[in-house]
């Protein structure tokens, strides 16, 4: 795997520090791993080897900020910024160290509105465990919240998907695992990007308007502990989008549910390996229940239309 890696990075807006910090620390159980600003919070998955994935940032209104991948070095940072700019994308430059532990960034605006990030080089604060010798769980094992192991993917809304599969696919070298379409008229709906062997690292949906979060996605290691996520959604009253189910896109097991400020989460586990040479699949909308939960093979309505 070369070129971009993963998701590294996502930035949310929450109205309420002290909510989300419970939220996302406590209940969800990611790792608080840096303290800056009094208005902004850093958090990491518990495998993952990097400072912070997730960056929260107190503001008026809920939605994402930007979000950024992982690239594999600085040539290849260098490589992307070329190839943007020949695209016709304004692309800046962000110097080392604005972020907390990053090195320099790209940043540009995609065809969606939202504005995505690449980065090579972020400070590693590690999983707990040592790289050699290192076992296979932390001293007191994953045992924080809904035991979350890493941020996966994406979701995102636009007016404006299918100028962003160009750029995913033609620059950045992703797959296509998958695809919604209407059957009416093979409008694309839905589209699924895999630059890994993962079903999807990104994924973005047709909505009215541009710039929209529909979700962040956070890995469990198997459906047990999915099992225990939904039980602390309803011990502690989160407010809860889909209970336990299974997509057919991806194959993955889900659970959709609410930060207090509106921002969809997931925690999810499963899905079948990608390989570049995969076949797409393609769904259509006679198919969307069993394309989108596949348990009960029946769409819901919140899940198509609420995004922040
Ligand atoms: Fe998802």
């Amino acid at each position: 795997m070369r070129g971009l890696l993963r998701v590294g990075e996502v930035a949310l807006r929450v109205f309420d520090i002290d909510e989300a910090r419970e939220h996302y620390g406590k209940r969800i159980g990611l790792i608080e791993t840096y303290s800056g600003e009094p208005d902004t919070l850093y958090f990491k998955g518990a495998d993952e080897h990097d400072w912070y994935s997730l960056v929260l940032r107190r503001a008026d209104a809920p939605g994402i900020d930007y979000f950024a991948f992982k690239v594999y070095d600085d040539a290849t940072l260098d490589h992307f910024e070329k190839e943007l700019t020949d695209w016709g994308i304004t692309v800046e430059h962000v110097e080392a160290g604005v972020y907390p532990k990053s090195g320099r960034r790209l940043q540009f605006l995609l065809p969606s509105g939202h504005t995505m990030q690449l980065y090579a080089h972020k400070e590693q604060i590690g999983n707990g465990m040592p790289t050699r010798n290192p076992g296979t769980i932390p001293d007191e094992g994953y045992i924080r919240g809904m035991r979350v192991v890493r941020l996966d993917h994406l979701l995102l809304g636009s007016n404006e998907i299918v100028a962003n599969k160009e750029i995913f696919t033609k620059i950045f070298g992703f797959g296509v695992s998958e695809e919604l379409i209407s059957h009416e008229d093979e409008t694309k709906l839905a589209i699924f990007l895999s630059c890994s062997t993962k079903p999807h690292d990104i994924a973005f949906v047709l909505q009215p308007e541009p710039n929209r979060f529909h979700h962040c996605s956070f890995l469990l290691d198997s459906v047990n502990d999915l099992y225990h996520a939904a039980d602390l959604i309803g011990k502690y009253d989160i407010a809860v989008d889909i209970s336990p189910n299974r997509h057919g896109v991806t194959r993955g097991a889900t659970i959709y549910f609410f930060d207090p400020s509106g921002n969809r989460n997931e925690v999810f586990t499963g899905g079948y390996v990608y390989y570049p040479d995969n076949p797409t699949l393609v769904w259509d909308t006679t198919q969307l229940g069993r394309a989108t939960f596949s348990h009960d093979n029946t769409p819901r309505e919140s899940f198509l239309s609420v995004l922040t």
